[in-house]
């Protein structure tokens, strides 16, 4: 890289716009919508999609709820050609959907790109020409002038041919843009699009579209939007017009400057989803709609099923979409860090108890409004803490350990989760509980228990096989815990201990249903230690944790 870039690259021109209102406005409404991905989203492929493909993306976008949709080039190539062919003699595009096709100002063309859209209900015929300096000068090598000729010739070689579609009841709306328009001074991009105007006569009943690309993204998203709100406000007859907004993202912010261009005035948004296309890649329509969906505003566009959506993308396109990809990526609404985990996790259960406005902390939309599990949410690798730990034992499989315990459980999990060096499933975690709390058996394992009470006395009888020996132990006590307890201390011989915490839970896995029971003892040195025990019978249960604790703490100490 250059120590002083300022040898080579020129800071991009400002617009003169001092009244401009856009930055006090906000968005109220979703715009038209028009998806790009079978056209610019597709030449922008290594293997453009074939027919097939093209047609299983055309129903799903049609699925998602787009009104409008760039089909193709079918002046390009034989695939777009036949592929408006079949959507039109198949009758495949629904009575609301327009179907739209881009040509360059060439009377081939133009003409073939008529004739693909012969007997089709609704189009919109979407003419081009490059319009920058720098596309004046390196590759058309024309002047203002002679540019502006070439479109105004385009638009009328359209004109002229409109009564063919028309004649059979085709519905056309045209549209014009000027490319690379971000890129080109505003006053030229105005008056050339007011040429086409004064060729294609746009009237408020019967408007055109014009659109103005940000073919590459070449300054900060408020240029765009000055630029926009500067055509909008200077452009004759804007009351005849759809503006319509096509941004890329070679600067990262073609949502940016899609939302500022949206308040400075444009009406329609073109774009693909989760941001195919040239470069860096199209605007992601997703992004936009779900950012209007987060602050209440309908998009007018359904992601319900947005891991369906993602399939078929990658499916017909070949491509990926990444994790971290807003609202889409696979890991967008996971935490694996605890504090977010913690945070989420009381978060989601005031939102339940209440069910008030969405204010989850980390989450910015319900994942379940567009189809993703909260199971998703909360996955635990070695940053992970006891929230996290806690939340997929009781999500997955009910285990609801007492808070306590999920202290003391948490860094155990947490030690042999860093051991592994990955991330672990839920059925891995429960596996490190049992083997840390179920299945220890030495020194002593249950084997046998009884216990009878009369008048509030209860004297049990077991039989535990102490460091491999099985023996029978006798005990009383207040209720058959307290008497097993004094059977292992009296009778077995275990180190003094009392019990402190108690807690029980049935648990219902599959069609067995069992408990859970949970039991934290004090031993003479002081150490709190925690058992569980699992069975069908809760008071076995309740046993077996005892034993587990005892166990435990002989391990601990
Ligand atoms: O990015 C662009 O300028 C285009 C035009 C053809 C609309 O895709
Ligand atoms: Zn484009």
């Amino acid at each position: 890289m250059l120590k002083n870039p300022a040898t080579k690259y020129q800071p991009f021109p400002l617009i003169d716009l001092p009244s401009r209102q856009w930055p006090t406005r906000h968005l109220t409404q979703a715009p038209l919508w028009c998806s790009v991905d079978l056209r610019d989203g597709n030449q922008a492929l290594a293997v453009p999609m074939n027919v097939g493909q093209k047609l299983e993306m055309f129903d799903a976008l049609v699925k998602c709820g787009f009104k409008e949709i760039e089909v193709g080039f079918p002046s390009a190539s034989n695939t777009e050609f036949s592929f408006n062919r079949r959507l039109i003699e198949e009758k495949r595009i629904p009575d609301d959907v327009t179907i739209q096709c881009l040509v360059q100002a060439r009377e081939d063309l133009i003409e073939k790109t008529v004739e693909s859209l012969l007997g089709a209900r609704k189009v919109v015929i979407h003419m081009y020409n490059s319009t920058s300096p720098a596309q004046r000068k390196y590759v058309f090598g024309k002047t203002k002038q002679e540019i502006m000729q070439m479109a105004v010739k385009g638009a009328q070689m359209i004109k002229d041919r409109l009564h063919r579609l028309e004649a059979t009841g085709t519905q056309v709306t045209l549209q014009y843009s000027p490319e690379s328009f971000s890129a080109t001074e505003v006053e030229f991009a105005k008056e050339i699009s007011e040429a086409v105007m004064d060729v294609w006569q746009p009237t408020p009943e019967r408007k055109m579209i014009l659109n103005l690309p940000d073919t590459v993204e070449v300054a900060m998203p408020n240029v765009y939007a000055d630029q926009i709100e500067w055509i909008c406000t200077h452009i004759k007859n804007r009351d005849s017009l759809i503006i319509s907004l096509h941004t890329h993202n070679d600067r990262g912010t073609g949502t940016a400057a899609t939302e500022l261009g949206l308040l400075a005035g444009a009406d329609r948004v073109e774009g693909t989803l989760f941001g195919n296309g040239e470069r860096t890649g199209n605007l992601d329509i997703v992004q936009v709609a779900m950012n209007l969906y987060m602050h209440g505003i309908s998009p007018g566009l359904d992601f319900s099923d947005m891991s369906g959506l993602i399939h078929m993308y990658e499916r017909t396109t070949g491509m990926t979409v990444a994790p971290r990809h807003p609202y889409s990526g696979e890991l967008v609404f996971t935490a694996f860090s605890g504090s977010h985990q913690d945070a989420i996790k009381k978060g989601l259960t005031g939102y339940e108890e209440h069910k008030t406005m969405w204010d989850v902390p980390y989450l910015t939309i319900d994942p379940n409004d567009i189809g993703r599990e909260y199971r998703e949410v909360i996955r635990v690798n070695s940053q992970s803490g006891k929230g996290g730990v806690a939340y997929l034992l009781e999500s997955e499989f009910g285990i609801e350990l007492p808070k306590d315990m999920q202290r003391e459980f948490g860094p155990i999990a947490n030690d042999l989760v860093d051991q592994l060096g990955r991330e672990v499933t839920a059925t891995e975690l429960k596996a490190m509980f049992w083997k840390e709390y179920i299945q220890v058996e030495q020194p002593y394992a249950l084997h046998h228990f009884h216990a009878d009470g009369v008048d509030g006395v209860f004297t049990c009888r077991s039989s535990l096989v102490i460091n491999d020996r099985e023996r029978g132990v006798v005990g009383t006590g207040n209720g058959p815990i307290a008497a097993f307890v004094s059977a292992l201390i009296n009778d077995a011989g275990a180190p003094s201990f009392e019990v402190v915490t108690y807690r029980e839970q049935s648990l219902s896995s599959g069609s067995e249903a069992s408990a859970l029971a949970y039991i934290q003892i004090k031993t003479a040195t002081g150490s709190v230690v925690w058992g569980a025990g699992v069975d069908t019978n809760i008071e076995l249960a309740s046993i077996k944790a005892v034993v587990s604790a005892v166990n435990r703490a002989g391990q601990t100490n």
